[in-house]
């Protein structure tokens, strides 16, 4: 189906002047349409280099990733990604940014402004459509990634540690709004975070992955219907139990290690 993806023995090597770096290794995973899975593991391990080969934007080294079916041959319509780093388009406004994709796509522009003010408005930013990038604070940039991605209304959405920025409260309102908006539309999402009780609240599956170059450690399948209750003692042990075997695999020069609780 349209959403389904199937990557298969996917390896990226990264090749500079004075290094080669492993960044993936024969890496494999199936993902069906309309789930929602999450990706954790260390810092570096590879999420990024992953989300950025279904993408489309980057070449692997090896193997494949198909999506629908289709080889991923370059970006497309069909799959939407929220970046790591924002990458929003500087010169332009709120409303231009979330336009861009619709734009490319050549809806008309009635259309497009329609549906982009729908959108920003779904994400908090209703009022700020003519903003300019700068004027914005890192959780509002943000959220201007997550409503560009969606407008589009892709088959796939790839967000790579989409409310990183964003505060302990406006995070779990976008996390309930994620959860609304793609269920509702069937959409499929890979979803990249280091907050294993984000990955808990929102996934139907989880996903652990080693340190570079990333493996699968675990697989964990989470059947419980949302709203999830963060202080349940089940939620609490799976979380711990996520957080144990990220330990494991994270520990840094100084002794501390990178998952969040
Ligand atoms: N463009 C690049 N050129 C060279 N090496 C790269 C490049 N991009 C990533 N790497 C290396 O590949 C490895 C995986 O990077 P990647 O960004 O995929 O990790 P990540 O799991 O997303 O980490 P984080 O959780 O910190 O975002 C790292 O060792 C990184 O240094
Ligand atoms: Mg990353």
């Amino acid at each position: 189906m349209s959403g389904d993806i199937s990557i298969a023995n996917l390896s990226k090597t990264y090749k500079t002047d004075e290094k080669e770096t492993v960044a993936l290794a024969n890496f494999s995973l199936e993902i069906k349409k309309g789930e929602l899975i999450t990706i954790v593991g260390p810092s570096g391990c590879g999420k990024t280099t992953i989300l950025r080969m279904i993408a489309g934007l980057m070449e692997p080294t090896s193997g494949t990733v198909t999506v629908g079916g289709k080889c991923c041959q370059g970006p497309g319509p069909d799959r939407g990604m929220v970046f790591q780093d924002f990458a929003l388009f500087p010169w332009r406004s709120v409303r231009k940014n979330v336009e861009f994709g619709l734009e490319v796509a050549g809806v008309p522009k009635a259309e497009r402004r329609e549906r982009a003010e729908r959108y920003i408005k779904s994400v908090g930013l209703g009022g700020f459509e003519n903003a300019m990038v700068h004027e914005l604070s890192g959780g509002m940039k943000q959220r201007v990634g997550i409503a560009r991605a969606l407008v589009t209304k892709p088959d796939v959405i790839l967000m790579d540690e989409p409310f990183g920025a964003l505060d302990a409260q406006t995070r779990n309102i976008m996390q309930t709004e994620l959860l609304r908006i793609t269920d509702k539309t069937d959409t499929t999402v890979i979803f990249v975070t280091h907050s294993v009780d984000e990955a808990v609240y929102i996934s139907d599956r989880i996903v652990v992955l080693t340190k570079r170059p990333a493996k699968i450690k675990e697989v964990i399948e989470i059947p419980w219907p949302h709203p999830r209750d963060r202080s349940s003692p089940e939620f609490t042990a799976l979380r711990k139990k996520i957080l144990k075997m990220l330990e494991s695999e994270n520990i840094q020069p100084d002794g501390s290690t990178g998952a969040v609780a």
